[in-house]
């Protein structure tokens, strides 16, 4: 039995639904094929992932190819009311917006009621879930789906352990997703949501972005697209499944797989694309706006707060709420005041007022300023998840306990739909080409 906020909004959220469906020229194609050869016939389908319009045409594209679904949110923010209770007409779900943290696991528990074989997730809170405290549901998994670097670092890190008990596709890592959802979508989305919360002018602004991963570098082109003087803060170590980062900020390779780009490879590539380059202990007294987008802990701590200019705006465009102390400067004296929805002043010790935007989380995404990444960047990210669900369930029983690649195949089709879908046809490489790119004999 779904639970939303108020059903009676389902008329508004069936226009949200038609609007994304008639801008998502890939997933319409995937729909119709999975209409006619029902590849996820009769599986069941847990769903965590922000529950909004562009998700809605997901949901609609597997429950077409046969699946039965239950889906929630992966963020207590950022469900659309009107589109969950729409959907909640043809499916299971369980989200609504401004839930607390018992509300959003309470959701997340009641999609996995419906003993899931196939479980898509954004951040891994419900893989997590299931490693945890719902470890009985593990023999039926047929396997996952994770669509943020957060979650994938998460995954990596239980796979080392050795904890990781089913295949989980990492849909992030496929070119077709991150190399424009992050970028494009995160870029686009959070210029937005800072402008529809605050009314202000970007133009002739100093905007500090942390982090110069696909989401920074995508938030930072943005920005000077809109005339703000951009400064990119990195970390000059390795970290996470890119490698250990070391006390003395020296690189200690994870493994032989390790990523090759370090938090200074890509410092390198913000100064070289332009943008002034150093370290937030610096950057902190000279910015009007604060981005962090780094996926990891206290990006922006006490001490940076303290530094920042009265009047600045700080927020977050990774995945969890912790990116910026909101917890520290609180504990430090610091007074709340909500001025309206998405907005909050924090008056510190010293006086000064910092302006904190969608109480840390995803700027981009909690509603209802932000209204998640532009729908044709998402039928790019959704058509390869609709496809790796797809591809697990017809591997089922072959592929590995682990974290694993969206096969080139899927990768490269969705590249080749989305480019077809804008009028686009490139012309195949011809029989000599591919002779002479395969060859080692041919020289000047
Ligand atoms: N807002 C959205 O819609 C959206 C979309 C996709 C991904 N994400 C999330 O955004 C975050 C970043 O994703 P990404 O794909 O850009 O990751 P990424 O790994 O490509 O980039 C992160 C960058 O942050 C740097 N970094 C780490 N700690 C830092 C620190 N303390 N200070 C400064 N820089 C630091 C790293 O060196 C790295 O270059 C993740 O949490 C991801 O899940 C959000």
């Amino acid at each position: 039995m779904s639970k939303v906020k108020n059903i009676s909004l389902s008329a508004a959220g069936e226009k949200e639904l038609s609007w994304a469906r008639e801008n998502m020229p890939i997933l319409s194609g995937i729909r119709e094929r999975f209409e006619k050869e029902k590849p996820l016939k009769g599986v069941r389908i847990s769903v965590a992932l922000h529950l909004e319009k562009k998700t809605g045409i997901l949901l609609e594209t597997l429950q077409a190819g046969g699946a039965e679904i239950a889906a929630s949110s992966c963020n207590p923010l950022t469900t659309d009311d009107s589109v969950a209770a729409a959907l909640s007409k043809k499916m299971e779900i369980f989200a609504w917006s401004g839930q607390s943290k018992e509300e959003y696991y309470g959701c997340l528990n009641a999609v996995l009621e419906q003993k899931p074989q196939i479980v898509i997730d954004d951040g891994c809170d419900l893989i997590n879930l299931l490693h945890g405290k719902r470890q009985e549901l593990l023999p039926q998994i047929i396997g996952a789906c994770e669509e943020t670097t957060t979650g994938v670092i998460r995954l990596k890190a239980m796979q080392s352990a050795g904890k990781l008990k089913f295949p989980v596709m990492s849909v992030n890592d496929a070119y077709s997703k991150h190399l424009f959802d992050n970028r494009y979508g995160t870029g686009q989305s959070t210029l937005d949501a800072i402008m529809r919360i605050t009314n202000k002018l970007i133009a002739g602004k100093t905007a500090v972005v942390l982090g110069y991963g696909w989401c920074g570098r995508g938030i930072a082109s943005r920005l000077r697209g809109m005339g703000a003087s951009v400064i990119v803060c990195e970390i000059g170590s390795r970290l996470g499944e890119s490698g250990i980062g070391t006390e003395d900020g020296a690189c200690k390779p994870a493994s032989a797989q390790q990523k090759r780009e370090s938090g200074c490879h890509r410092a390198l590539e913000a100064l070289y694309d332009g943008f002034r380059v150093m370290g937030i202990d610096e950057a902190a007294s000279l910015g009007d706006i604060f981005i962090t987008a780094t996926g990891n802990k206290n990006a922006i701590d006490v001490s940076h707060i303290e530094k920042m200019k009265n009047g600045a705006i700080v927020c977050n465009a990774g995945h969890f709420n912790n990116e910026i102390d909101i917890e520290g400067i609180t504990k430090k004296g610091a007074r709340k005041e909500v001025l309206k929805e998405n907005l909050e002043c924090f008056t510190l010790k010293n006086g000064k007022c910092i302006y904190l935007l969608s109480e840390g989380r995803l700027v981009n995404l909690a509603r209802p300023s932000g209204q998640g990444h532009p729908i044709e960047i998402m039928d790019g990210s959704f058509a390869v998840q609709a496809l790796s669900a797809e591809y697990l369930v017809k591997n089922k029983g072959k592929l590995k306990a682990g974290v694993i690649s969206v096969p080139c195949g899927i990768d490269d089709e969705v590249a080749r739909l989305a480019l077809f879908s804008q009028g686009i046809i490139l012309p195949k490489p011809t029989k000599e080409q591919i002779e002479y790119s395969t060859a080692w004999e041919h020289g000047t």
